[in-house]
């Protein structure tokens, strides 16, 4: 059975589709041990409530420094000995401590189609808002393994996803989830569950299903 921990910071959206996709059974043996936020009273934790998972905040705001948010999270995180740890919409930087104790086993969903649109600064809506300001014609989401950079781990999964001539950033960021996130993280989720996949020399490789 694989493990996971799921990191959340506000909606849930993409921690309800890893939800619905754990109950019909085709994620494989995996269970989802435990949700944390760095945030309290955000949807995300009523959907992990509604699902029975265990659910914990840790907020920056609680500790008297960056450093000591950090430790309490690793600490957080070690404690549901996942084997994978899933940042679900998850807007804090994940500390270098923390990527060491879990190498290759963190992956993290961003709204683009990684290396365009992403790095410090772009998360959120604000990766929507660059993307129609430069008017390119299709954009997606990225699904990769997390290093001690920001959005620069190995690319696992991406999904592609058209830019219509009307798009406001609300709109694109629906679509995005809808088409791209909420299908390729739960997708990663199945393929790791698998042993399908392995890290070799920065990159990810997603082996033939040998059954
Ligand atoms: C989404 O845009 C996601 O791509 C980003 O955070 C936003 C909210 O995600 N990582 P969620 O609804 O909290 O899963």
């Amino acid at each position: 059975m694989l493990k996971i921990v799921v990191l959340v910071s506000g909606g849930g959206t993409n921690l309800q589709a890893i939800i619905n996709r754990a109950a019909d059974g085709s994620l494989g043996d995996i269970k989802i041990t435990s949700v944390i936020s760095n945030n309290p009273g955000v949807k995300a934790l009523d959907r992990a409530a509604q699902a029975g998972i265990p659910a914990e905040v840790v907020c920056p705001r609680d500790y008297a420094d960056r450093a000591a948010f950090n430790d309490a999270l690793l600490q957080t995180v070690r404690k549901t000995e996942p084997d994978l740890v899933v940042l679900a919409g998850f807007l804090v930087a994940i500390p270098p401590a923390m990527v060491q104790a879990f190498p290759n086993r963190i992956i993290n969903i961003h709204p683009s189609l990684i290396p365009a649109f992403c790095g410090k600064g772009f998360y959120g809506l604000k990766v929507h808002e660059a993307v129609l300001a430069r008017g390119v014609r299709v954009t997606g989401a990225t699904v990769h393994f997390v290093d001690e950079g920001t959005d620069t781990g190995p690319i696992l999964l991406q999904q592609a996803v058209r830019v219509e001539a009307n798009d406001t950033p609300e709109i694109l960021q629906r679509r995005v989830m809808e088409e791209a996130e909420w299908v390729i993280l739960p997708q990663a989720i199945s393929l790791i569950a698998r042993g399908l996949v392995t890290v070799r020399d920065g990159r990810a490789i997603i082996g033939e299903d040998e059954k």
